[in-house]
Order: structure tokens, then sequence, then C-alpha cells
């Protein structure tokens, strides 16, 4: 069985003929294209498949297309955001083959922390008074795994940008 479905991605309406179980992923991926987002471990561990929905950052491979009608959906290609320059600036990646998940996922948590969001790290927080240091930006971007192993560009990067 399918059925029809409407997303905002990106600014526009985006009607597609899915079957009810097709995650986020597979329909941005598969049925629209937008392959910017990418499939990692399609079981919520990587991050690599990080989109924004309203602004807040998600596993797309953990969300199922029929839920996020009405939502408004942000992949990489939607994105025009200081710390894509910055990523490059400080060699935040090498294969790249998790940045625009990284990306997503800095956006949302920059304005998790604008917003007063607490991490697992919130006596840490406390302690430097709401400072977006290494260690506070360590834990927030926990959810995405670099294989590469560019966790200091990443780190810099959206060091730069938060200030
Ligand atoms: Fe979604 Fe790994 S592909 S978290």
């Amino acid at each position: 069985k399918r059925v029809e479905i409407e997303l905002r991605i990106n600014g526009s309406a985006r009607r597609l003929d899915v079957s009810p179980q097709v995650s986020l992923l597979d329909a941005l991926r598969e049925y629209l294209g937008l392959t910017g987002t990418k499939k990692g471990c399609d079981q919520g561990a990587c991050g690599a498949c990080t989109v924004l929905a309203d602004g807040r950052r998600i596993n797309a491979c953990l969300a199922l297309a029929v839920q996020y009608q009405g939502r408004e959906i942000t992949t990489i290609e939607g994105v025009d955001h200081p710390l894509q320059e910055a990523f490059v600036r400080t060699d935040g990646f090498q294969c790249g083959y998790c940045t625009p998940g990284q990306i997503c996922s800095a956006i949302g948590m920059l304005a998790e922390h604008k917003d007063g969001a607490p991490s697992a790290a919130t006596e840490h927080l406390a302690a430097t008074g709401g400072e977006l240091d290494d260690e506070e930006i360590r834990e927030r971007m926990s959810g995405n795994l670099c294989r590469c192993g560019a966790y200091n560009g990443i780190v810099s990067a959206i060091k730069e940008v938060a200030k």
C-alpha cells in the first residue's frame, strides 16, 4: 500500500507516493534525489543522516516520512551558513561523508545552546558560564561520528562560528 504525502523541503512543497514505512532519509535520497543527506548506519547511531525539522536536528533514518508532513525540513542542499566555510578553513573533514550531517547537527546544536537547552554535560556548562568550549561542543556533537577522525577541525569550526 502506498500513500500520497506532501513534504516541505528547503522551502518547496514536494509530493510523493510512498509506502507508509518509508523513512524520511529514504524519501529524501531515493524519491527526491536529495543525496546530500547521507546514510551511514540506518539505525540512529552515526548521525550522517541528520537534517533539520523546524530548525531542530533529527536523524532522518529514524523518522517516518509520513510523520513529517507539515514540518519545514532543511537538508544540506538548503543550508547556507557560515559553518560551511568554517569547516573548510579548519579542515573539518577528510572524506566528507559525515559532513552534511555534521553541519546540520551543528546548526541545530547552536540553536539549542542559544535556547538554553541543557546537554549531558550541564554541570560542565554551568562551571564555564555557558561557554561553548571544546568539551561542551564534543558532548553536544557526540551523536555525529567521523570515521576519519576529523574531530579537532570540526570542533574548531563550530567554536569559530559560536563566538
Ligand atoms: Fe541515521 Fe546513521 S544513518 S544515524
